[in-house]
């Protein structure tokens, strides 16, 4: 099949990064469509580790297209290094284009962020992704197409002078140092003359008619959808199927395979409920086993065990395909594995997810208990070479899910998976 996509199906952190370096070996397209450095999309090959935060996690494979779509907020400063580690440490220079239609974070986003106490009272990464969306969403944002034109700096500064305005002069914003970010945007500027600043509803949709092989590769969590997610403990963009449309102008009805990435245990970084998390022995094992610290900003992940009932309701929100089941190494060792399959609210069992975040952190999950196992199972190379009990676990996730496991994830390296 021709057009796939990788959804994260929690809060993020699943391993999509893996799946889709795995997928994308051969294939002609990696397009994000949403979010921007927010994300940390971690591939470790041959060479060692690679964190992708901006880039696709494809711009490792030579010959591969990579597109920053439309429904991204993209950094210069911070997407210019990244190209630049990329040639320096693997000598990779990737074919980039850009929507032109994506947004810029500039050097006042992340200033405007602690301003408006967002990283205190959401616990987000501190990238200037909230502000930008929501200038996006307030009309006075920079699109790409706006950071190529004469008159960019003009403007930029008119808006900068403006913020302070209505800010009352704060020093963060009047000693802002906005010289590393221009050199950035010269340097873009570079980048993208010629055909690098694309339509890419145009340019995706024909790469689909061309059978070309596409692939939209998700970031965050569908549980953080900006709509779908634990409101307002959720990023500002939508990484759900839903997001292909609006992000990539790609309608998701071609999108033919669509793989829900499950990490074997629950994570979620930041603030907003989690009914399994689980601050006890088992939730600090699975953070040191599963080295559950964020790839972007280094803070220890909360941990516990999966949750079915927001599994389920991600499920159907992108309608999945398949399931990528990751980090299931992590679990070797457990005498039995906890599983919620319900929770109680005020009382009443419910099996649907709240969408209100106060009746969530309200909910008490209901445990059903599944066998451990004690052996590594990182070389396995067959859902065969598993003890029984993990293939047990494997099966299980299916049945309840009631979407086939198509890949599991038995170790950090593209080479430590199982795919069926
Ligand atoms: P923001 O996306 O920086 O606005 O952060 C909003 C929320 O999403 C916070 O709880 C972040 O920790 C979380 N978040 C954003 N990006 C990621 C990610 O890539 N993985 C996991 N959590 C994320």
């Amino acid at each position: 099949m021709s057009t796939t996509t990788i959804i994260g199906s929690q809060w993020g952190d699943e391993g999509k990064g893996k799946i889709a370096d795995l997928l994308s070996e051969d294939a002609d397209w990696v397009v994000r469509f949403n979010g921007g450095p927010n994300a940390g999309h971690t591939v470790v090959d041959e060479e060692g580790e690679f964190k992708f935060h901006h880039l696709p996690s494809a711009s490792l494979h030579e010959g591969c297209k990579v597109l920053l779509g439309p429904g991204m907020v993209i950094n210069p400063v911070g997407l210019v290094e990244e190209l630049d580690q990329l040639q320096a440490k693997r000598g990779l220079k990737p074919e980039i284009f850009i929507g032109s239609r994506a947004h810029v974070i500039t050097p006042y986003h992340p200033v405007l962020e602690v301003l408006e106490k967002s990283k205190e009272e959401v616990g987000t990464t501190g990238r200037g992704i909230g502000p930008t969306y929501q200038d996006k969403a307030a009309r006075s944002g920079f699109r790409f197409m706006d950071l190529v034109k004469e008159d960019f700096e003009d403007r930029f500064r008119e808006r900068l002078d403006r913020l302070k305005g209505i800010w009352g002069d704060p020093e963060s914003l009047t000693d802002l140092d906005t010289s590393e970010f221009l050199d950035a945007v010269a340097r873009l500027r570079e980048l993208l003359s010629g055909d690098r600043l694309v339509n890419s509803s145009t340019l995706i949709n024909a790469a689909i008619d061309g059978e070309e092989k596409v692939i939209f590769e998700g970031a965050q969590g569908s549980l953080l959808d900006i709509d779908m997610g634990t409101y307002p403990f959720v990023t500002s963009s939508n990484p759900t199927i839903g997001g292909i449309g609006t992000g990539a102008g790609v309608s998701p009805t071609r999108v033919e395979r669509r793989i829900g990435v499950v990490k074997a245990y629950t994570t979620r970084v930041g603030k907003g409920p989690m009914p399994t998390e689980n601050n006890e022995e088992l939730g600090e094992w699975l953070r040191e086993k599963g080295g559950e610290y964020g790839a972007t900003t280094g803070r220890p992940r909360r941990c516990g065990p999966l949750d079915l009932v927001g599994l389920k309701f991600t499920t159907k929100l992108n309608d999945f395909t398949e399931i990528a089941l990751t980090k299931l190494d992590v679990l070797s060792g457990l005498d039995e594995i906890k599983v919620a399959n319900g929770y109680r609210l005020d009382g009443d069992k419910i099996t649907e997810f709240p969408p209100s975040s106060e009746d969530l952190a309200r909910c008490e999950p209901t445990y059903m208990t599944l066998g451990g196992w004690e052996e590594e199972v990182t070389d396995a190379k067959n859902l065969e070479d598993l003890p029984t009990a993990a293939r047990d676990y494997v099966n299980f996730v299916e049945a309840e899910l009631d979407v086939p496991v198509s890949i599991v994830s038995v170790g950090k390296k593209r080479s430590e998976t199982i795919v069926r």
